[in-house]
Parts: structure tokens; C-alpha cells; sequence
């Protein structure tokens, strides 16, 4: 993406605060010295079968990157592709509800929207929101000695993919849903209160790839513990019975991070597929000063997000934002 973004015009407008040159969640512009908006779209086919469902968890996806930047959202718009003449009108209306309903609970609402004709069903939001400029949480601004936070356990691209082949067992489903359905309101409030260093939200590129983007951004390195990292039990069981569940996606990531990520031979595929999974509506990868990993820590439990994981530290400068994965 980043080849095709740079052979379009630079951005020059001087209110833009976040653009596209870090790969950021968000766009921010600047409206006045104490104020900006906040503006992300979000969009994907279905990735469980049943519709309320599927909207309830492209909603929270959408809400994600604001969230991940510390904004808060004020209302947002549906994107929707659907045909009209091969699937119920009932299905749509399923999926705008669950939309609504994931919205409500932000405490925003879906205002408008735009709708096409398309055979493969694509739903999610433009979501408007506002935010101080000092407060903007970027994706490139980590610090040797920081303490890296996962909010959300790993693994629902390898169950979608199980979904989509008939072989995932009802509670994978209902855990996956679960995970990829819950806010990351939640975890944005204590990311905020101890002052993270960066933030972003784990999504398409996986835990490795997200964190890739930060640690080059940012200028420095990386240590993750595979083994603290959190994996949903299901996820991890379909993947050591058979490493092809893993999604397309997942295994472009894994192919992608090898250029940074130096993994422990100790390290199985398996765990390097979950490392490297495509997360649909993934938590808040959190960078958090040494000092404050206590309290980060305490106030996300209070907050009850899924996990509050310690996956690994901030390493010293280094411009390959090298990752090195121990058992
Ligand atoms: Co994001
Ligand atoms: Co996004």
C-alpha cells in the first residue's frame, strides 16, 4: 500500500496532524489550536454468518482506529455493498441493527450512509470524531524501555477461516464473536490516563505487522514473549492440528515480517502463524513507560477488558525496527 500512497501527491495542508506517511489508524486535522477531527472508514465481507453479529463487530472494528489514536467518536455513517436481489432485505436490516445496536453502546449514532450494488456483502462505518491535538496517540512515537500491553487475545483470522470452512465448534464461534465485538472504549480510557507512549489497534496486519509499523516508526526495536502473548484456546488448538487453517492473510503477514522479526528457533509455525494472524477488530497494542506498567495494568482490569497482557518491551533506537520473538 505504502508504494501505491507514494506515487500520489505529498500532503502539504499544514492542519494535517496524522496523514498517510506512518501508516496511523486515523486521519487527524487540525480545526482550531485546542481542537481536531478525528476521521477513520472501516469496511469488510462477512466474517461470521450471522448478520447482527457481523454488524455488531464491523461497527466495533470502525470504532477501533479512533479509539487507538485516543479520540472520541461523535457519530458516524454506514458504508454498506449488498444485492439486494439475492439476499433478503430482512439480512440487511439484521446487519444495520447490530451495527446500531455496537454504536448505541459507544454512545454515538449512525447518521447516514451510502449503499452500492454488490454481489459479495461489505459492511462498515466512516466514523467522525474529535480529539486535543496534545492527546493524539500515534503509532510512531514508542520509546526504548517502554512496556508493550495487548488488550484482546489472538486468533479470530484463524477462526473466521474455520468458520468459513465448516469446521469451527459453536463456543470458537461465540468466543471469537466476543472478542472481535467488544469496544476497545474500554481499553482507550486507561491507554489515555497513564500517558502511553504510542498506541495502535492489532487488525489486518497482525500482532508482528502492527508492531512492525510501530517499532520502524517509531526508530527502535522490539522484544516479544511469545508465550505471554494471549491466544484464543480454539485458535490455538485448529492451528497445532493443522497449520493450513491459517488464512491467506495470516501467512502473507508471516512471510511479509521476516524482513524485522528474527523469531527463537524455539519457535514453532504454529505460534508463529498466531503471532502473525490477520485480526479482524483486534485490541489496543498499547506502548507504555516502565513507570506506569503497574497502573496500566491495574486500571485496564478495572476497565474488564478481555486481557491485560505484558507481551514485551521497547528495545534501544535501531532503524529496521527489528523485532526479536523468544520462546
Ligand atoms: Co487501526
Ligand atoms: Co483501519
Amino acid at each position: 500500500m505504502q508504494e501505491v500512497l507514494s506515487q500520489l501527491p505529498q500532503i502539504t495542508d499544514p492542519d494535517v496532524l496524522v496523514g498517510i506517511s506512518t501508516g496511523d489508524d486515523a486521519a487527524v486535522y487540525r480545526l482550531s489550536d485546542d481542537l481536531a477531527l478525528i476521521q477513520t472508514i472501516d469496511f469488510f465481507t462477512p466474517v461470521v454468518d450471522d448478520p447482527f453479529q457481523y454488524g455488531e463487530i464491523a461497527v466495533a472494528n470502525s470504532l477501533s482506529d479512533v479509539y487507538a489514536m485516543g479520540g472520541k467518536p461523535l457519530f458516524a455513517l454506514n458504508v454498506i455493498g449488498f444485492h439486494l436481489k439475492e439476499l433478503s432485505h430482512d439480512i440487511l436490516v439484521m446487519i444495520m441493527r447490530g451495527g446500531a445496536s455496537k454504536a448505541a453502546e459507544a454512545g454515538i449514532q449512525i447518521i447516514g450512509g451510502h449503499t452500492v450494488d454488490d454481489r459479495e456483502p461489505k459492511y462498515g462505518l466512516t466514523v467522525t470524531g474529535v480529539i486535543r491535538p496534545e492527546d493524539i496517540k500515534r503509532n510512531s512515537t514508542a520509546r526504548p524501555g517502554d512496556v508493550l500491553f495487548l488488550t484482546k487475545p489472538l486468533g479470530t483470522g484463524i477462526i473466521s477461516t474455520a468458520i468459513k470452512r465448516g469446521v469451527a465448534t459453536d463456543a470458537a464461534i461465540d468466543r471469537a464473536v466476543q472478542v472481535m465485538s467488544r469496544l476497545n472504549r474500554d481499553a482507550a480510557g486507561p491507554m489515555m490516563k497513564v500517558g502511553a507512549s504510542a498506541c495502535t489497534d492489532v487488525t489486518g496486519f497482525g500482532l508482528l505487522g502492527h508492531l512492525g509499523e510501530m517499532t520502524r516508526g517509531s526508530g527502535v526495536g522490539a522484544r516479544i514473549h511469545a508465550r505471554a502473548v494471549p491466544v484464543i484456546q480454539a485458535a490455538r488448538d485448529l492451528v497445532e492440528a493443522d497449520p493450513k487453517i491459517a488464512p491467506g492473510g495470516s501467512r502473507n503477514n508471516l512471510r511479509h515480517v521476516g524482513a524485522f522479526v528474527n523469531f527463537d528457533p524455539g519457535i514453532p509455525e504454529s505460534e508463529r502463524l498466531l503471532l502473525a494472524d490477520a485480526q479482524t477488530s483486534g485490541g489496543l497494542l498499547i506502548s507504555c513507560p516502565a513507570d506506569r506498567a503497574d497502573e496500566l495494568e491495574r486500571l485496564l482490569q478495572e476497565a474488564g477488558t478481555l486481557v491485560a497482557a505484558r507481551i514485551g518491551v521497547i528495545e534501544a533506537e535501531d532503524d529496521t525496527g527489528r523485532i526479536d520473538v523468544v520462546p
